[in-house]
């Protein structure tokens, strides 16, 4: 099997191939992923909720992303394994290029930043030091206390014209890879065509290259609650391997999300 990279990814959204996506935490269930074809496994900072029970992903460090990602990169194959950056690990390109190098060096193969313009040297920086760089726009959940609460981000129109004009930066600076969450269809549907790279959507329509859930959420397993744009693929099969069998089919075919998945 042909191992995930950054062109392959940039193929697949050319050739109009829906890219496959889930959070992984440890070697079992990245492995399990990785032999059922999610195309990238994400070390989220969602584990601040998910696995430390927390209301947000604030506490989290790179120590414990770092922890996760040797987990989860010693049982990939095939699949592209993205580790995020946690709350203030990325304040400064120095601090950034720090923490970053403890992440490639945990066994990622590309970083995620949350944000817009504001890390355009950020993300130069990192990749003339050879580290890629996955984008996050929308609701960012590290400024969930700016925005006052998890929301909707880019409902009207100055937000969304804005919203465009950040991924475009992001592009120009240089991230391969693009994840928006939270945002209306139409929305994601315009930046997916306005950037080059990948777009990967969670709660941001079916129209974007490709889809990344929260794996605990993909299962109903999750300690806090369940958000109205994930799906409870382990109810529907009965089994892990099949729940995600069935995750990725819907992805392929655009099954998934629906319009009840999604926010207009
Ligand atoms: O932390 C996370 O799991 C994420 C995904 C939801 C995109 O950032
Ligand atoms: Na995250």
């Amino acid at each position: 099997t042909k191992k995930v990279t950054t062109s392959v990814l940039l193929d697949m959204k050319q050739q109009g191939q829906k890219i496959t996506s889930l959070t992984a935490y440890d070697a079992s269930f990245a492995k399990l992923f990785d032999e059922q074809g999610v195309d990238v496994i994400l070390i989220g900072d969602s584990l601040g909720m998910v696995l430390q029970g927390k209301d947000d992903t604030l506490s989290v460090t790179t120590e414990d992303i770092a922890y996760h990602t040797r987990a989860v990169s010693a049982a990939c194959q095939r699949s592209f394994v993205v580790a995020d950056m946690p709350f203030m690990s990325y304040s400064t390109p120095e601090v950034t290029y720090e923490n970053a190098a403890k992440l490639m060096q945990a066994g990622a193969s590309m970083v995620k930043i949350e944000g817009g313009d504001w890390l355009v040297d950020t993300i130069k920086g990192l990749n003339q030091r050879g580290v890629p760089v996955c984008g996050h726009l929308g609701l960012t959940p590290q400024s969930v206390h700016v925005f006052g609460g998890f929301k909707v981000q880019g409902r009207d129109d100055l937000q969304a014209e804005q919203m465009v004009e950040q991924a475009q930066a992001l592009e120009a600076a240089g991230i391969q890879l693009l994840v928006l969450e939270c945002v209306p269809t139409s929305l994601a549907e315009k930046i997916s065509h306005a950037v080059k790279v990948p777009v990967i959507g969670i709660g941001a329509g079916v129209k974007t290259d490709g889809q990344v859930l929260v794996m605990h959420d993909m299962f109903g397993i999750s300690a806090n609650y369940m958000p109205k744009f994930s799906k409870n693929y382990l109810q529907e099969t009965g089994d892990i391997r099949k729940a995600v069998a069935q995750f990725i089919e819907e992805v392929k075919t655009g099954a998934f999300p629906s319009e009840a998945h999604s926010f207009n």
